[in-house]
């Protein structure tokens, strides 16, 4: 059975393994195709031809239709049918439905290619901020926690075991700074890809004078990618590049829920999930499960593997636009949601965390405190290595310390005592405020450009 689409007919087999899962997909795209044809068509409508493909007036009723689209979409009554295969045939349908000769000429100079191309970027530009706030929020959250149980002695493990006496603020403040450094990861994806791919059509670029530093002014982005056969093949090097920053958050939250389904069992009882934090079991009364945590685990496992597939999928691609292309945009997709939920459920679980004083101290047994007996015998002027032997000879007369006092004596920089949580309290405030001024700069392009009210947020259109 043949299907009749926008661009021919088709196989109803083939059009709907082709099309594959973009018709649901490509709902989180409408506001980012509205957007990108508003600055197609503006810039088209500026062009210096006698007449202009589009003329300016039209322009403007593209862009009203535009508007009327975006809040279809948002009251959930724009649909991708299985024909328009995409978002971006879908509006040129109702485009040409509503406009009638006028939808049919906005296409000129640009392909799918180069649309899905500008939306996944202002897609992306959109979830990265929203990932780089969430990871400065818990950041900040982390800090805070460290700070309040800066001097709660923690015993500090290597290999799991029993090692020196360390901090519960250094063991927060810890994930803390592993989060700021993947932050950096984050907003340097978010420079790679804040340049405009628009002009690029089919990968070549067009035999007419396309203004291709006005599109991107228009939406806001630094600057166009320069070679517009880079700017249609980055599709899915950029996905792999920004799911890659993804996974760093997800390695560092993965193993701190591995350390807080730990430290909170019965045996350690270090601290305690709040009970919104955990779940029941079915048949055993007494469970309080850290599910959450569990779950978080596996997800970043996920978000690893999709940074590990999208990079698989391109990897054999040869150059210029290539189908296989359309199969990152699920995990990609899926890695922004999969990383932002787990930065935004472990703020508040972490904010709910008890920590119970005594049993961090009770964990402390002698042989915690043998490096610490070694290094005072140093201090004494015995040579490390003497010492060493002196206190390993004699490990059964080892006898406790109290640990606030071993921790208090841990000054030096970035040491239990030394932590400077103000200063990391700063970075994750500064880059939380420069994800809001980018995200109120994007918003302030979208809203001038299709000719929103401003106030409005995103997804309120
Ligand atoms: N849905 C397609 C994708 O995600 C859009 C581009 C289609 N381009 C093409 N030449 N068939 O890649």
């Amino acid at each position: 059975m043949r299907r009749k689409t926008t661009v021919g007919e088709v196989d109803a087999e083939v059009l709907a393994y082709t099309a594959g899962q973009d018709r649901l997909l490509d709902a989180a795209l409408v506001e980012a195709d509205c957007f990108g044809t508003a600055a197609h068509v503006t810039m088209l409508s500026r062009m210096p031809l006698r007449p202009p493909p589009v003329a300016p007036a039209d322009a403007q009723r593209v862009i009203a239709e535009l508007r009327n689209i975006l809040e279809d979409s948002t009251a959930g009554k724009f649909a991708i049918t299985l024909e328009d295969q995409d978002v971006h045939l879908a509006i040129e349908r109702r485009l040409t439905e509503k406009l009638g000769d006028l939808g049919k000429r906005v296409h000129v100079c640009r392909s799918r290619n180069d649309q899905v191309a500008v939306d996944l970027r202002l897609f992306a530009k959109t979830r990265l901020l929203e990932a780089a706030s969430a990871a400065s929020e818990l950041a900040r959250v982390l800090v805070a926690f460290a700070k309040k149980h800066a001097k709660v002695p923690m015993v500090g493990r290597t290999h799991m075991q029993p090692a020196m006496p360390s901090s519960v603020g250094l063991w927060a403040s810890a994930w803390a700074e592993g989060l700021l450094d993947d932050l950096a990861l984050l907003t340097a994806a978010y420079d790679l890809n804040n340049q405009c791919p628009l002009g690029s059509a089919a990968s070549y670029g067009v035999p007419m004078p396309i203004d291709r530093q006005l599109v991107s002014d228009l939406l806001g982005f630094a600057k166009p990618v320069h070679n517009v056969l880079h700017a249609n093949q980055g599709r899915g090097k950029m996905e792999s590049v920004i799911l890659s920053a993804l996974g760093q958050v997800l390695l560092t939250l993965s193993r701190m829920a591995q350390d807080l389904i730990l430290f909170s069992m019965p045996e350690f009882g270090y601290f305690r999930l709040s009970a919104e934090f955990t779940t029941g079991s079915s048949i055993m009364p007494q469970k309080r499960n850290p599910d959450v945590l569990e779950l978080l685990r596996a997800k970043a496992a996920k978000v690893l593997a999709h940074a590990n597939l999208v990079a698989e999928i391109v990897r054999a691609a040869p150059s210029g636009y290539n189908r296989d292309l359309q199969e990152t945009k699920a995990p990609f997709m899926e890695g922004f949601d999969l990383a932002i939920s787990s930065l935004r459920i472990l703020a508040p679980l972490v904010e709910g965390l008890e920590v119970d004083g005594d049993a961090l101290r009770r964990a402390f047994g002698p042989e915690v405190f043998a490096t610490d007996r070694a290094l005072e015998l140093v201090a004494k002027g015995m040579p490390f290595r003497d010492a060493y032997h002196e206190v390993k000879a004699n490990l059964d007369k080892l006898t406790g310390q109290s640990p606030d006092e071993a921790l208090a004596a841990k000054r030096h920089l970035g040491a239990p005592m030394g932590l400077d949580f103000d200063a990391l309290d700063a970075r994750a405030k500064e880059a939380g405020n420069w994800a809001g001024r980018e995200l109120e700069q994007y918003e302030s392009h979208r809203d001038q450009l299709l000719g929103l009210k401003r106030g409005k947020t995103r997804g309120a259109v």
